[in-house]
């Protein structure tokens, strides 16, 4: 075992395989950027406090910069001895520019250090996510507007309950999304915090300057609360918890999709090449692809219950369990960014079977509400209006007729007042029309819904 960076106080040497359980660096690596620049702001600031004489930090930045190059161009060597990114970067340093890189670490802990390179990566990619979330939803309101009058059957409990237009139906998902975005927004106002400078726990005697660190490194404002600075994962949380819920909408969507493409329903169809083929029944085409989105929520949910598992006991301020808070977090953003990509590319390219979608509500008694109602505006008390439309419906499914196969001497041995008018509200695309109320499925309702959304996604 090679000498440990923080060897002084140690009498033997290490176990192989104590420091390999103990390494971070096979994941940590992912951060070795945002270490990298962290360490360069950081420098920078000695330089500017006089804290590090101007030679030496020069030397420092000049080495940091070519091993940014490096890392940019073909990747750096990460050796396990090193332990994490921390002190694998600082011993490239060494490598690069001798002893005089040993005095980069003045003033900081790796405590601080890990924070704001975590803090960093998870700065830089949540406007990703944002973005990917845009797509879809830019996805669902142009297949929205393309099907406002598009008929299908509206389900409560997977049974036919009320028509409603498939571009209400889309949208309804925008609105999900939507909160998914504004989630991840706010998520960004607990990690543009800047932990630089908390040092192991609690600050440091050096004169260093926290404004300074915090404008460089791009972040709105320094941690107020150095013990806070250095314990905090809520971001981390935060950003696995809307993960989750992230992965919540696309999974019920997925759901839907391998429901509505099996033949039973063939509401829609998938392109080929969001499908895939079987090895052994020539006919399959499986929507492999929606169900591998659903498939993946499973390992989100998982690291946002692993991290807060590994959270919830933990004492201030620092503790070697938070080691554990990264990987989850990097497989997130792993899974969220192309998951949203393929459900992205899956809805631009579907095909909708609008036929067999209407075709479904035309003999489901999903019409029953209308009668009802058309009889509760004649004057008939609705619970009354609603138990007559039951005995109808009994007689209809027994006797194979619809309620719009019901003769008009019929119903008016039923109620008097009903007259001819009772065959148009019977349509199904007539009663989605006629739902009007606010946010309702009503043609009018969903046009002014899209036109909302339209608006949203043109003022990002
Ligand atoms: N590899 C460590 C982590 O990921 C870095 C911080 C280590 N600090 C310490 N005092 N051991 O959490």
């Amino acid at each position: 075992p090679i000498k440990k960076m923080w060897g002084g106080r140690f009498e033997e040497g290490g176990d192989q395989l104590v420091d390999q359980f103990g390494a971070s660096i096979s994941f940590d690596q992912e951060m070795a950027k945002e270490d990298i620049m962290g360490s360069l702001v950081h420098v920078k600031m000695l330089k500017a406090t006089q804290i590090l004489p101007a030679a030496d930090a020069e030397k420092i930045i000049a080495g940091l910069n070519e091993l940014l190059t490096e890392l940019k161009e073909h990747g750096l060597n990460f050796d396990v001895a090193n332990e994490d990114i921390h002190m694998n970067i600082e011993a490239l340093l060494t490598k690069k520019i001798g002893p005089v890189a040993g005095k980069l670490h003045t003033g900081r802990s790796r405590n601080d250090q890990v924070a704001t390179d975590f803090h960093l990566y998870v700065k830089e990619r949540l406007p990703k996510v944002v973005a990917a979330i845009r797509g879809l939803q830019g996805a669902l309101v142009k297949l929205a507007g393309e099907n406002v009058e598009t008929i299908m059957p509206g389900y409560t409990h997977m049974q036919h309950a009320q028509p409603i237009s498939y571009g209400h139906y889309l949208m309804a998902y925008f609105q999900m999304f939507q909160r998914d975005v504004e989630r991840f927004q706010f998520n960004q106002q607990h990690t543009d915090l800047s932990p630089l400078g908390a040092a192991a726990l609690a600050g440091t005697t050096f004169p260093i300057d926290r404004e300074m660190t915090t404008k460089l490194l791009g972040f709105k404002q320094p941690y107020a609360n150095s013990l806070d600075a250095v314990s905090d994962r809520d971001f981390a949380l935060e950003f696995l918890s809307n993960a989750s819920i992230l992965m919540v909408h696309l999974s019920r969507l997925c759901e839907e999709v391998i429901y509505w493409c099996s033949y039973e329903f063939s509401y829609i169809e998938l392109a080929d090449a969001y499908s895939t083929g079987s090895s052994i029944m020539p006919q399959k085409k499986n929507p492999d692809m929606a169900e591998l989105i659903r498939g993946k929520s499973g390992r989100v949910f998982g690291s946002l219950v692993g991290l807060l598992t590994t959270m919830k006991g933990l004492p201030l301020a620092y503790n070697k369990d938070m080691q554990e808070d990264k990987e989850g977090v990097f497989d997130a953003v792993k899974t969220i960014l192309p998951s949203l990509k393929v459900m992205t590319g899956m809805m631009k390219t579907l095909k909708v079977n609008k036929d067999q979608m209407a075709h479904a509500t035309h003999h489901d008694f999903s019409n029953a509400t209308e009668l009802a109602d058309y009889l509760a505006t004649k004057g008939v008390p609705f619970r009354q209006a609603h138990e007559i439309v039951g005995e109808l419906v009994l007689k209809g499914v027994k006797t194979g007729r619809d309620l719009a196969d019901i003769t008009l001497a019929e119903f008016k041995q039923i109620d008097p007042r009903v007259e001819e008018d009772v065959y148009q509200v019977l349509k199904p695309a007539v009663a989605v029309q006629r739902r009007n109320s606010l946010g309702g499925t009503g043609f009018d309702q969903v046009r002014a819904q899209i036109a909302a959304a339209q608006q949203i996604l043109a003022a990002d």
